[in-house]
């Protein structure tokens, strides 16, 4: 099997969407009539959910008139925050087919398709002209991604210049192996986690300036306590895409991560970067 193939199996189980209507059904919420409030327990899949989309939105602050580019958008949820928020339009890209239609079926019910579009396609051969984007985000994906110099020149060359990207993903700490299964890869033949000083010298060596690489690391931590302390008086956590997505190997991939937060092996960061004009 090819490494993408392997990566869109981990994402796709089949029946995505029966299994998040029968959830919105359990939280009382009429899954033809969802609301985005409704939805951001599902469909933030990253850590920390809507909180760090809030944050990546406020690093990248986008115009009404900008269209910008969301680097393995997922079933749509942070895409679906910055239209609503910004006005402006975004395009998703997305190697797993499954998170695209429910991406688009979800857009559909929040009345949003004349601002963003869902499309298949590979991080590392984008079907899009060059300096066509006004910006760019990508939240948890770049760890399933090798060949990471091609995927910042392939970001460039889509960008016009002097636009932004914002990148968040788990970063390797120094704490040695990881293990797996993890939210974004079963085993390691598909995790390719860099250290955030490779993450700014291949966006250096690709193009971009780096404005800033901050670590998200104590909210990380801080996140996942209020979360399993929830779990331990019966209510529901604030952050379920795991578990929808995932299903039986969900705990434990949680559990490999916390533990990897907590003994350095893993550092979650968020990058500020330009395209140089
Ligand atoms: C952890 S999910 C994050 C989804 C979304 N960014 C979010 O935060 O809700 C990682 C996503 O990256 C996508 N992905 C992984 N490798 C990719 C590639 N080479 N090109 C496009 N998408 C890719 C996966 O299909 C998956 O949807």
């Amino acid at each position: 099997m090819s490494i993408d193939s392997e990566v869109s199996a981990h994402y796709s189980r089949g029946g995505l969407l029966s299994r998040l209507n029968a959830a919105l059904r359990d939280d009382g919420v009429d899954p033809e009539r969802p609301s985005m409030e409704a939805l951001a327990p599902y469909d933030q899949f990253h850590g920390r959910g809507l909180e760090a989309t809030l944050e990546i939105a406020e690093l990248a602050q986008p115009g009404p008139a900008d269209h910008i580019l969301d680097i393995g958008s997922g079933i749509g949820g942070p895409a679906r925050y910055f239209a609503n928020r910004f006005g402006c339009r975004v395009t998703g890209i997305d190697l797993t087919a499954e998170f695209c239609d429910v991406a688009r079926h979800l857009t559909h019910m929040l009345d949003l398709e004349d601002r963003i579009a869902f499309e298949v396609g590979d991080a590392l051969a984008m079907q899009f002209g060059e300096a066509g984007f006004d910006g760019a985000y990508s939240m948890n994906v770049s760890m399933n991604i090798r060949d990471k110099g091609r995927f910042y020149r392939e970001i460039h060359r889509v960008l016009k210049p002097g636009a932004w990207l914002v990148l968040s993903e788990v970063a390797k700490g120094e704490g040695g192996d990881l293990d797996y299964p993890t939210p974004w890869a079963g085993s390691a033949r598909t995790s390719f986690l860099s250290t955030p000083e490779e993450t700014q010298r291949g966006l250096l060596e690709a193009g971009f300036d780096v404005v800033r690489v901050h670590s998200t690391l104590d909210k990380a931590l801080a996140f996942g306590a209020r979360s399993r302390a929830m779990v331990e008086r019966g209510e529901k956590p604030p952050h379920r895409a795991v578990m929808l997505i995932h299903g039986e190997i969900a705990t434990q991939a949680m559990r490999n991560t916390a533990r990897g937060l907590s003994e350095g092996k893993i550092i979650p960061v968020e990058v500020l970067a330009r395209k140089r004009p």
